[in-house]
């Protein structure tokens, strides 16, 4: 059984969602957990509930990950309660679907800056802090990496930035200790998803059948693998994107 007893992690985004399925799991394993959000303070505070409910400990932060002066007070407070963060979960997003030629520059500037500029700015805080035993990064990327589908030129090519990030941090920060994967997630089943209509009653059987595991994935089969990826199981394993997809590439 994955062991993170002792580790303090920081999801971002970790209130609902894929993020909620995450925290979970970091929880399940021992962790003590900081689930960030934006604007849903009570999912986060749910998410919480249920782990303090289940013996864990857990707190709930406030912030945007595209500003940087809200990254540092997240960064403060969990020091402050939890302790230095050895733990980094990159899960919040945004999405974006659109022909190319319809993308604004401020679809563009939303996207980039929740997607990618605020895993620069979550990292960048994170090395400032993390204990000289070192830690793990998972960045949440999305199977949309390998097939490339037309409409998504804005979300996936920020999503493609975090696969050459994830393998540049782990060149440049292996040798403190910190490793730095990616864990590339299939269509999960969540409320984001839901209403964007990624997921709806009419797509729900063609995309379940266009996977080989026949289904849509779960929130938990996503915190499964970060949980794994997180602890000292996976300690040789850095730079790599694991696809949680049920085989769909
Ligand atoms: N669902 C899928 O099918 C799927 C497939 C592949 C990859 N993914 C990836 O998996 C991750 C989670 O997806 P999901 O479906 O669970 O999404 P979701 O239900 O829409 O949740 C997104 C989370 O990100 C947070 N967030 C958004 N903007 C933020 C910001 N500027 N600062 C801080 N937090 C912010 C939201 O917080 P608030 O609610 O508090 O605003 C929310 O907790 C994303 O990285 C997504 O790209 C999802």
């Amino acid at each position: 059984m994955v062991d993170l007893r002792g580790r303090v992690a920081l999801v971002t985004g970790g209130g609902k969602g894929i993020g909620r399925g995450i925290s979970a799991a970091l929880a399940a394993a021992g962790a003590a957990v900081a689930v960030s959000y934006a604007t849903d303070r009570p999912a986060a505070e749910g998410t919480v509930a249920d782990i303090v409910g289940n013996g864990g400990r857990a707190v709930a932060v406030a912030g945007d990950v595209g500003s940087p002066d809200d990254v540092e007070r997240m960064y403060e407070q969990v020091n402050a309660v939890l302790g230095p963060v050895d733990t980094l979960v990159n899960n919040a997003a945004v999405f974006s679907f659109q022909p190319f030629e319809d993308v604004t520059p401020s679809d563009f500037d939303r996207t980039y800056r929740t997607n990618v500029l605020g895993v620069f700015l979550t990292c960048q805080a994170f090395v400032k802090q993390v204990p000289g035993t070192g830690g793990s990064i998972v960045n949440i990327s999305t199977s949309g990496i390998s097939d490339n589908a037309p409409g998504s030129a804005l979300y996936t090519s920020a999503k493609g930035a975090l696969t050459t990030l994830t393998r540049v941090l782990a060149n440049e920060l292996g040798p403190r200790g910190i490793r730095v994967n990616a864990v590339a997630p299939g269509a999960t089943d969540t409320d984001g998803a839901r209403d964007l209509g990624l997921i709806n009653e009419e797509n729900v059987a063609r995309v379940a059948a266009a996977t080989p595991l026949g289904r849509l994935g779960h929130p938990h089969d996503i915190g499964s693998v970060v949980a794994f990826l997180a602890s000292r199981d996976a300690g040789w394993i850095t730079g790599d994107v694991i696809f949680a997809s049920g085989g769909l590439h």
